[in-house]
């Protein structure tokens, strides 16, 4: 299952691209502000999109004077990313994130993977890699749907269908198909293996946040009410210590 992962988010590329449902912009209205927030001044400093789609955040990047670059496994996510780049300087590339990256070390200021690594057979090389690149103090950030709760079911009570999940195997890393946009794999991990990873590779965690719907004007309703007890994402700010 593991080799096909690329080949599978190629073929859910058109998809994925097509989709702008309600459903997806409001998941992305939930994690998409924090980092936005995390992230802080990206001027003039070498930012890298890791598994970063059609690039619709790499080019805000670059629109807000960052030297912005994205690299995604999908021809067809890049190709798309290319074609509407327009005359923005941010620059794409086709790259495994599963193989070492083909970029200099400590040359990048921050890193940044939106919802990118629970969909990574091997986040060893992954972190390790951009570990070699950051300089210095640099800053990784990443979203992800949130590991306690990602693989477990909501279960009804009463006249609430989603009042709560049984959360089982959580300690178990596992993979299982998705399918959101056709089926891709999601690969769950318990935190720990993040951390265990990250401190390993000279990383610490600076932030954990798990985001929320911002309810203002948006009113309570059963869609978005179980975002408020039980977090879908959780986003994590860290950075590479000096050694
Ligand atoms: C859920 S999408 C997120 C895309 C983008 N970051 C966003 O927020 O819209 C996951 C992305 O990870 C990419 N991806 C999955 N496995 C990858 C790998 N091994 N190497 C590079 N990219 C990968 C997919 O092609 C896809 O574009």
């Amino acid at each position: 299952m593991e080799t096909n992962q690329l080949e599978l988010w190629n073929r859910a590329a058109e998809r994925y691209i097509q989709d702008d449902s309600q459903l997806t912009i409001f998941h992305r209205s939930i994690y998409m502000p924090v980092i936005e927030s995390m992230i802080g001044n990206t001027r003039d400093k070498y930012v890298l999109d890791l598994g970063c789609g059609i690039g619709e955040f790499t080019k805000k990047l670059a629109l807000d004077g960052a030297f912005a670059f994205g690299i995604d496994g999908s021809v067809t996510m890049i190709s798309k990313a290319y074609k509407e780049k327009q005359d923005l300087s941010a620059m794409f590339a086709v790259v495994d994130l599963t193989h070492p990256l083909p970029i200099k070390s400590r040359t990048i200021d921050i890193v940044v993977a939106n919802m990118v690594l629970m969909d990574i057979p091997d986040i060893e090389i992954c972190i390790r890699e951009i570990s070699r690149i950051l300089r210095h103090g640099g800053v990784f950030l990443f979203s992800m749907t949130h590991p306690a709760f990602f693989c477990s079911e909501w279960e009804c009570e009463e006249s609430d269908p989603r009042a709560y999940k049984k959360v089982s195997d959580y300690l178990n890393e596992t993979c299982e198909p998705v399918f959101f946009w056709g089926e891709t794999v999601h690969y769950h991990r318990p935190l720990s293996t993040y951390f265990n990873i990250l401190e390993k590779n000279g990383m610490c965690v600076l932030s954990l946040k798990e985001p929320v719907p911002d309810l203002n004007g948006m009113g309570e309703d059963s869609s978005t009410r179980y975002h408020m007890r039980i977090p879908s994402f959780i986003v994590l700010k860290t950075a590479l210590l000096e050694r």
